[in-house]
């Protein structure tokens, strides 16, 4: 190990859970823990859990655990030695030894560990060349001249490489990193027909590290202060282990605590966006550098926040261009609003030109909601124009459709029938068929079965909606009830019976049908007395209607596996082949009708409430909603009743 036992005991005693989870996702506090979405796996509803008192986190998603130390491990991907480093860093704790880390200690390194050691180094250099004549009267002059001071240099790691084919090279390979390890770092590039025969990739050109959320220099962007034409007016560093262009967004180290006390996040295109948005005070930032929004990116956002503003240029153009953007916001479940600069500004000359002061103020009262945005946008065009206006319509209404909280998107739809004076119905009309469409894409791309239409989106509940929810849920319970008789003793993991899945699962619901209810509560008395019942052990029972229950459980089952064996020879396959998904599925569809029970509820309760009570418990159905979204993705299906 490459510093002393004392070092680590520091970063023990010093590391709190809180904080260092806390530099990656939101935490929420909930009763004696705090809780967020799993920064290991796919969620939309937390359970991910920090215990302060026990200094420790667990997801009861994917079942990642640990302590500090081992939360920097798995969300860095690297070893002990290198958390217990960047635990250090981060507290300001002196790391013996850590000077003389020799050769042979950054060889031991994992190869990824390594990238980071030696980007680390590159970083450095970079920044140290800004001290040199050459960094010091063409790059720092350069960012002097743009308005960036010493303190945001140093704070984006800002540099300069010296315009030479290998002065990075050289000086790296003096420091004992090896040419393959530059090389896979993206640093130096192999020159054609020649191998073995290398060169820098950056040569002459003003230095911005790209860090990751935890603050390690994970890439590098390069702009030319050349007029030349030909030249690029950025390289930026490849695809390397360690960096993916599309799960990274310039600045998110920088911004991720202000992002969330402000909770909203300033999505900008440029790096010198963020830069100068920070000298106006401005830290809640980030940017896209350049390209269009991906999936990994929002996730990132929504790590720290729910809300996004996005800054757009004053050029038509590139609005347009990037609208898709907000789509893709909406869908991931954010709240967007956009703010637009006069024509010919972008933010960083916008806010070089009228200060920090007046661009704050600016932001604060330009920024728009999507819609009235988008509206905007398509309304100036040509307002009189009936073919523009209802395209108009049908572009605002896809975006509407892209929300997945059924209270926004009705917020939307009043809000999009008042600024395009059109009646809500016909908004909501509109809303159905693109609806319908999505699914239907849905559906045919991914071979599940067609699904019905969702009422609570027309806002109106058909009379007998309750009653069918009564029978759906009375027979997703007798279906959970069948896999436990017939399946219970089988086991679908090495150590895990169906039973004891199943009652795991369903612990915290309540059978509602007394018949299953009394079935349920049977086997559970069974399993505590050590026995494992098979189907005929409860056929012994004197209950008529029990007996009657079981006995179609159990002939069901026989009935399907051979009239489907026979004839197709699916069923089979799927329920006891494929036993984990089938008990799986029905585990989910259950919590699915009892979630919709409680919607139901609390939809009548809202109907009745008092003013006053409205926003809590909206705020409830917007989160039994969110679970019932995230079974509904886990099902395969998008809304299905
Ligand atoms: N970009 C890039 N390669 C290019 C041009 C742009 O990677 N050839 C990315 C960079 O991340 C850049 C962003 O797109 O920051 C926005 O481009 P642009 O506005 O042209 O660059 P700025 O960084 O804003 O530079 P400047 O303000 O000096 O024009
Ligand atoms: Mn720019």
């Amino acid at each position: 190990m490459s510093f002393s036992n004392h070092t680590t005991e520091s970063v023990r005693e010093r590391a709190d859970i809180e904080e260092v989870v806390g530099d990656y996702v939101q935490l929420k506090k909930k009763g004696q823990n705090l809780w967020a979405c799993c920064p290991f796996h796919n969620e939309k509803s937390p359970s991910f859990s920090v215990s302060p008192s026990k200094q420790i986190y667990k997801c009861f998603g994917c079942g990642k655990a640990g302590d500090a130390i081992q939360f920097i491990m798995d969300i860095e991907g690297i070893g002990f030695a290198e958390s217990i480093r960047h635990l250090a860093q981060k507290y300001g704790i002196e790391i013996e030894e850590e000077k003389s880390q020799t050769p042979e200690q950054i060889q031991a390194l994992t190869e990824k560990e390594r990238q980071y050691v030696v980007l680390n180094y590159a970083k450095e250099h970079f920044s140290l060349n800004l001290d040199t004549e050459e960094g010091r009267s063409i790059g720092l002059s350069y960012f002097r001249e743009r308005g960036f001071n010493r303190q945001i240099i140093d704070k984006f790691d800002l540099g300069y490489s010296i315009e030479s084919w290998d002065h990075l090279l050289k000086a790296a390979k003096t420091a004992g990193f090896t040419t393959t390890e530059l090389l896979k770092a993206g640093l130096i590039l192999e020159r054609e027909n020649q191998s073995g025969n290398y060169y820098d990739r950056f040569r002459g050109r003003v230095m911005f590290t790209v860090h990751n959320v935890g603050g390690k220099a994970i890439a590098f962007g390069a702009r030319t202060l050349k007029k030349d034409k030909n030249q690029p007016k950025y390289i930026n560093s490849p695809e390397t282990e360690v960096y993916h262009k599309s799960d990274t967004l310039y600045g998110i180290f920088q911004a991720k605590q202000a992002i969330k006390s402000k909770d909203n996040c300033y999505l900008v295109e440029g790096y010198t966006d963020v830069l100068s948005l920070h000298m106006a005070g401005i830290e809640n930032v980030v940017a896209s550098s350049g390209t269009s929004l991906t999936e990994s990116q929002i996730k990132l956002i929504k790590r720290f926040t729910d809300h996004v503003t996005v800054l757009y240029d004053g050029d038509a153009a590139g609005i347009k261009a990037s609208l898709r953007g907000i789509d893709m916001l909406l869908e991931g479940g954010l709240h967007v609003k956009a703010v637009v600069f006069p024509e010919g500004e972008d933010p960083d000359s916008y806010a070089q030109k009228v200060g920090a002061e007046a661009f704050t103020t600016y932001l604060n009262s330009e920024a728009q909601d999507f819609i009235k945005f988008k509206i905007g946008l398509s309304l100036s065009e040509d307002k009189s124009d009936p073919i523009k206006k209802a395209e108009t319509v049908r572009q605002i209404v896809q975006s509407i459709s892209k929300i997945s909280d059924p209270i926004l998107q009705n917020f939307y739809v009043k809000e999009a029938s008042l600024l395009m004076e059109l009646e809500e119905d016909l908004i909501l009309m509109e809303l159905n068929k693109a609806l319908l469409k999505s699914k239907e894409r849905d559906t045919s791309s991914r071979q599940v079965p067609p699904t019905q239409f969702p009422e609570d989106l027309l806002a109106v509940e058909p009379m007998d909606t309750k009653q069918s929810g009564q029978r759906q849920l009375m027979s997703q319970e007798r279906e959970v009830l069948r896999l436990l008789i017939n399946y219970g003793v089988e086991k679908i993991g090495e150590e895990l019976h169906v039973c004891e899945y199943l009652i795991e699962e369903t612990s915290e619901l309540q059978f509602e049908t007394p018949v299953f209810k009394n079935l349920f509560e049977s086997y559970r008395e069974a399993l505590r007395r050590g026995i494992l019942p098979t189907p005929e052990y409860f056929l012994n029972t004197t209950n008529s209607e029990l007996k009657k229950e079981l006995i179609d459980m159990i002939t069901q089952k026989y009935e399907l596996s051979s009239l489907w064996e026979s004839r197709h020879q699916i069923f089979t396959v799927k329920e006891a082949d494929n036993l984990a998904k089938t008990i799986y599925d029905s585990v989910l569809r259950l919590k699915k009708r009892v979630l919709k029970k409680m919607l139901n509820e609390l939809l009548d309760k809202i109907k009745a409430a008092q003013d006053g009570e409205i926003a809590d418990l909206q705020q409830v159905y917007m989160e039994i909603k969110r679970y019932q979204v995230e079974i509904d993705r886990q099902l395969g299906t998008v809304i299905s009743h």
